[in-house]
């Protein structure tokens, strides 16, 4: 059994190509490190034998190599541009990366009769909410490119679902945070919330956008997932593709919500530090609270998260401690 991970030298592929290591598969990861580190894939290194190949999916020839040289069982994609903001600014950048990229993918794929998919797609894909927590039937409007692309990548699997055969779980994330000890998360610029308060302090400010929403301290409400347990729905999912052979998607989140002044003052508790925070007006297409209604993969997959905000904090600060002693 051989797996193809797009997108392992990044944050949460990186996770997954571990835990795939650990388990013994035969792994291949396919990267063109544009937002993931050559670094992380070293790391992986020491811990078992796969093959990297640095390519990049917007070249068709270049994913077709793979499929040429390796027997791929079923890919993991999680190749992906994902910053909202720059989505946004360059949305021809995301749509030829993320839409482009995934259809080279999924043809190369269909040429080498590989029929099993899993994808990381995100909470994005359903836009402001009209009820929380978000359950999958909830209608899909994307208010920003990013999301618009992995809306788009969705409905291309259902497509070659019917043509093709093609079978993919799609994993809806909410936002996902923590650490496995061993990578970590270091994305460039950082956008995401526990890790911007982690590295502020007193002297460089955490930015709060926005402190007047109808919540119950005025900050946006979302739902926090620990990569731990993120992954080890991937795994699940894997053992669904494999035994039932059918398309699905689910949310992945934990159906609770958190503030963000509840994360910082967290934050601020687990690391022992003062840290300032400046307040910054609302930003656009955030919505007041994202909460994943998670049922469906409960009852299908049997996931259920195990860790909590204070496990997923601890292990990113553990994770940001000790790569700044090296
Ligand atoms: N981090 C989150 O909270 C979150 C939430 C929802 C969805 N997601 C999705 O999860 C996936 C992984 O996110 P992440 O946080 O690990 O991001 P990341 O930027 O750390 O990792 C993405 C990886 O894909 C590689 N890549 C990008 N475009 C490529 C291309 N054309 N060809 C080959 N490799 C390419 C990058 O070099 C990088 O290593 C993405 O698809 C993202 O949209 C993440």
């Amino acid at each position: 059994m051989t797996i193809l991970i797009t997108g392992g030298a990044g944050y949460i592929g990186s996770h997954c190509a571990l835990e795939i290591l650990k388990r013994g598969f035969k792994l291949v990861i396919f990267d063109n490190l544009s937002t993931g580190h050559l670094e992380t894939i070293e790391k992986l290194k020491t811990i078992g034998e796969f093959d990297f190949i640095q390519g990049d999916l917007k070249n068709k020839e270049e994913i077709d190599e793979v499929f040429n040289k390796f027997k791929i069982d079923i890919v993991f994609h999680f190749a992906s541009y994902s910053q909202v903001n720059e989505s946004i600014k360059e949305p021809q950048k995301y749509y030829i990366n993320n839409v482009l990229g995934a259809i080279n993918l999924f043809d190369s794929m269909i040429e080498n009769k590989v029929k099993k998919i899993i994808f990381s797609s995100t909470a994005a894909i359903y836009g402001e909410p009209i009820y929380v927590p978000i359950d999958e039937n909830h209608p899909t409007n994307p208010i920003n490119p990013y999301g618009e692309t992995k809306l788009q990548i969705e409905k291309y699997l259902d497509e070659y679902d019917k043509l093709y055969n093609l079978k993919s779980v799609r994993l809806r994330y909410f936002n996902v945070a923590g650490s496995n000890g061993f990578v970590g998360e270091e994305h460039n610029p950082e956008t995401h919330l526990v890790p911007n308060i982690l590295k502020a302090s007193k002297d460089v400010p955490f930015c709060l956008f926005g402190n007047d929403y109808d919540t119950k301290d005025g900050t946006c409400v979302r739902d926090y997932i620990d990569i731990e347990d993120l992954i080890e729905a991937h795994l699940l999912a894997y053992d669904y593709l494999k035994k039932e052979n059918k398309t699905n998607f689910f949310n992945l989140g934990t159906s609770k919500g958190d503030t963000t002044k509840e994360v910082f003052d967290l934050c601020q508790k687990i690391t022992n530090k003062k840290i300032n925070i400046e307040i910054k007006p609302r930003r656009d297409g955030d919505p007041a609270i994202l909460v994943a209604d998670n049922k469906k993969v409960q009852e299908i997959l049997g996931w259920t998260p195990k860790k909590t905000l204070k496990n997923s904090i601890k292990s990113a600060y553990n994770y940001i401690l000790m790569s700044n002693k090296k």
